[in-house]
């Protein structure tokens, strides 16, 4: 069951109006980049006072930074937003994580909501109360953890996403079932993408994922379970970053999901069939591509960067079944090596 907070709905238009009933703000504020300017906020400005303020920044990683939150604590500064304020980010994950890192720090946090639009912050940045933003180079460096006032999750906003948008965030889905629920992954890999279910699979991603939050809110156990992957995938993508070779998040954490279930088969017990059986239905959705070998040193070195790491230790989520996952296992820099050579053997 997911909490009140989260409402998944086919009308936010509507589920947006009852929660404005409900609650008095003072004063309104939506953040939008360009793209959700033009095909999301048509669907839910009617709802909006006449006075709200939209405040329009540019999209991307690379804006997800000091500067930007600069300019959404001006607006709100300019136009005397008080305590009472509210903030509603209306974007993918870069905006629900900077637009309620902006909110809750903003005269020391005032309330927002999120309308998420992508599935990758449908099924997972947009709830969970992790914001931040980047710094130095480092990727949600700064931030804090606070469960937004509301989340309206509506899959109408699926349509305005590219093709490969909208894979790159299935890898968190099917992260969701591999880390939790064996049994619904065997019905999700028989699922025709073209014809996929969104409310239903959102919905019980959303669970898994919120049910793992709950247990553990500030990620000092149990929560780390949602970064497999995530340790040799995140890696991966840093490494890619702004070159021609650049991977959308979920194809590389795709790739680090058959690289960490390699060393699961090593250390924590999955078994070969379901490593074959994971890495065939991973390479259908996102195919298969080399990871040169001279790169190897570097991925090695990005995976020490890693927020779960302790001192010079890489903690690594490993699978001990297809459901069933387990936290802080040890991979050295040979072991992370052997899973990318293992993931390149793949090869087709
Ligand atoms: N995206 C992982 C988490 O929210 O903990």
């Amino acid at each position: 069951m997911l909490p009140d907070y989260i409402q998944i709905t086919a009308n936010t238009a509507e589920a947006l109006a009852s929660y404005l009933s409900e609650n008095h703000f003072t004063q309104l504020f939506i953040v939008v980049d360009e793209n959700t300017e033009q095909h999301c906020l048509p669907l839910v400005v009617a709802e909006l006072p006449s006075n709200s303020v939209v405040i329009k920044i540019a999209s991307g990683e690379a804006n997800k930074n000091l500067d930007t939150c600069s300019i959404i604590w001006s607006t709100l500064t300019k136009e005397n937003a008080d305590r009472q304020a509210l903030l509603i980010n209306l974007g993918g994950g870069v905006i629900t994580d900077m637009g309620g890192f902006c909110a809750s720090t903003y005269k020391r946090g005032i309330a927002f909501v999120n309308i998420p639009t992508t599935l990758l912050s449908q099924v997972d940045a947009s709830i969970g109360g992790k914001l931040g933003i980047d710094f130095n180079g480092f990727k949600n460096h700064i931030g804090l953890f606070q469960i937004p006032n509301k989340v309206i999750v509506d899959p109408v906003f699926l349509k305005t996403l590219p093709d490969e948008e909208l894979i790159s965030g299935f890898a968190e889905v099917i992260k969701h079932n591999v880390i939790a629920k064996g049994d619904l992954y065997q019905v999700l890999k028989d699922e025709s993408f073209e014809e996929i279910d969104w409310l239903n699979w959102i919905e019980s991603s959303l669970d898994i994922k919120n049910n793992i939050v709950e247990a553990d809110p500030r990620e000092a156990g149990a929560r780390k379970l949602l970064n497999f992957g995530h340790t040799i995938g995140h890696a991966i993508e840093s490494h890619y970053l702004g070159s021609p070779n650049h991977l959308r998040h979920g194809e590389a954490i795709a790739i680090g999901m058959i690289a960490e279930a390699f060393l699961s088969t090593l250390k924590t017990g999955l078994s070969q069939p379901e490593l074959h059986d994971l890495a065939e239905y991973l390479l259908k959705i996102y195919g298969w591509r080399q990871i040169d070998e001279k790169d190897f040193q570097e991925i090695v070195s990005l995976t020490l960067q890693d927020k779960k790491n302790t001192g010079k230790l890489v903690n690594c989520v490993l699978l001990e079944a297809i459901g069933r996952a387990t936290y802080d296992v040890v991979i050295t820099e040979a072991e992370i090596i052997s899973a990318l050579a293992y993931y390149n053997s793949l090869s087709r």
